[in-house]
């Protein structure tokens, strides 16, 4: 598990390697150092005040985008729910656990878009994670070879770690973690040596952590990624940063893999529009537009196409866009600064397993239904009940009642 000292210690040597001072400015996370957000921790039980951030008071925003859960979504979603209460009690022990309702649904509405797109997806780069709970559900995802974070807030960085090693357990690797030191201890011929076993003896990795300062990696992941997703944070990055994300995305993309956009992010460095621009000017073609619910006005046109799919219907509870690099079939058909406008939908059929139909189609095929939170609670707790076998004392039976 990583130590706070390795993470420092990890951005102590990159800095003193770097070649220019502007690759750390890059990733100052200014926005949240401007708003008092906790960046730096000094002990890992500080990780317990990011536990439902980011995305708080979005439950039921997200619900109706969902158009409510099929009884198997909402196992899926109690799961996770349950699973990061015992990560909670694991790791967190000084504090009584909470249930991150919203930032657990904002990452099963991702992760859903993700499988719409490709049920069988085997590879997932997603920068700025925030609490990074889609990990909740990328580690059950029986194809996945490959899901690659990366992240800029030592904050967040370890709750990151701590969330991927409950869940990925040997599977993951921290690049923030410096080399190993020389194993061998030559004293004494009949001193015992540790059995250490190379690289290549041990299992797979599948869950990999990229700090600001091994990004250099990255970009030599050429055509790697099925998905490339970076939520909530496109214009919150330094300008820089964006560049250089969107210059990493478009050669770790594979030709027919997505450019996934589930929230644009606090107008920061910029406008939507301007972001918008950006995007366009750095090559991607928008296979798909669809704004938040509160921006979008009666006047805006929405083409044939998203009308004919149900999205008309839909309320997002984000800005959400479907970007492709050129070599993607759709590509050549798509490319131009208008596609960036909310109602813009190709003719891309994977478009209509990402972004299943609105509430009232939903309630219409019966198939879907809103869950509330107190419901959820309900289930959440039932089930760690359950599992805890203990009915008869302790804060579980107490929270249960
Ligand atoms: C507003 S939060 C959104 C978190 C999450 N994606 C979500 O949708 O809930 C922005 C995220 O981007 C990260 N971030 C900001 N600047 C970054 C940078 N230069 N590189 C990587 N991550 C960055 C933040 O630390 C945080 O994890």
């Amino acid at each position: 598990m990583l130590e706070i000292s390795d993470y420092r210690l990890g951005e102590q040597l990159g800095r003193s390697t770097i070649s220019n001072w502007r690759i750390a400015e890059t990733h100052l996370v200014d926005h949240f150092i401007r708003v008092g957000f906790p960046v730096r921790i000094e002990s890992r039980h500080e990780v317990g005040q990011l536990l439902d951030t980011m995305q708080e008071k979005r439950f039921e925003r997200f619900m109706t985008e969902l158009g409510g859960l099929t009884t198997a979504e909402a196992d899926s979603l109690t799961d996770a729910l349950v699973s990061s209460v015992k990560f909670q009690m694991a790791h967190l022990p000084r504090r009584n656990p909470c249930v991150p309702f919203s930032t657990m649904i904002s990452s099963l509405t991702l992760y859903k878009k993700i499988v719409g797109f490709k049920p069988d997806v085997q590879s997932v780069l997603e920068v700025g994670p925030g609490c990074g709970y889609l990990s909740f559900f990328l580690a059950d995802h029986r194809t996945l070879t490959d899901y690659s974070q990366v992240e800029a807030c030592e904050s967040f960085y370890l709750l990151q770690s701590m969330v991927n090693s409950y869940l990925f357990r040997h599977e993951f690797r921290d690049l923030a973690v410096t080399a190993p030191a020389d194993r061998t201890l030559h004293i004494h011929r009949d001193l015992e040596q540790p059995v250490v076993l190379a690289d290549e003896q041990i299992p797979v990795y599948r869950c990999f952590h990229y700090p600001w300062w091994t990004l250099g990696k990255l970009h030599e992941a050429i055509g790697r990624y099925d998905v490339v997703t970076s939520n909530a944070n496109l214009n919150e990055f330094t300008r820089n940063a964006l560049y250089e994300y969107l210059t990493i995305f478009s050669r770790v993309m594979k030709n027919d893999g997505i450019f996934l956009i589930q929230c644009t992010g606090f107008p920061a460095h910029g406008s939507t529009e301007d972001l918008m621009e950006v995007l366009h000017k750095f090559g991607f073609a928008s296979l798909f537009c669809g704004m938040a619910d509160e921006n979008v006005r009666s006047n805006m046109l929405v083409s044939g196409r998203y009308r004919s799919l149900g999205f008309h219907k839909k309320r997002f509870a984000l800005n959400n866009l479907v970007l492709v690099k050129k070599g993607h079939p759709y590509y050549e058909a798509n490319i131009g600064l208008k596609n960036y406008a909310h109602g813009h939908a190709s003719e891309f059929p994977r478009l209509s397993h990402i972004f299943e139909g609105g509430i009232e189609e939903s309630r219409a095929r019966g198939s879907r239904r809103a869950y509330s939170i107190d419901e959820t609670l309900k289930s959440v707790k039932q089930k760690l009940l359950q599992e805890s076998g203990n009915t008869d004392g302790g804060w579980l039976s107490r929270a249960a009642g």
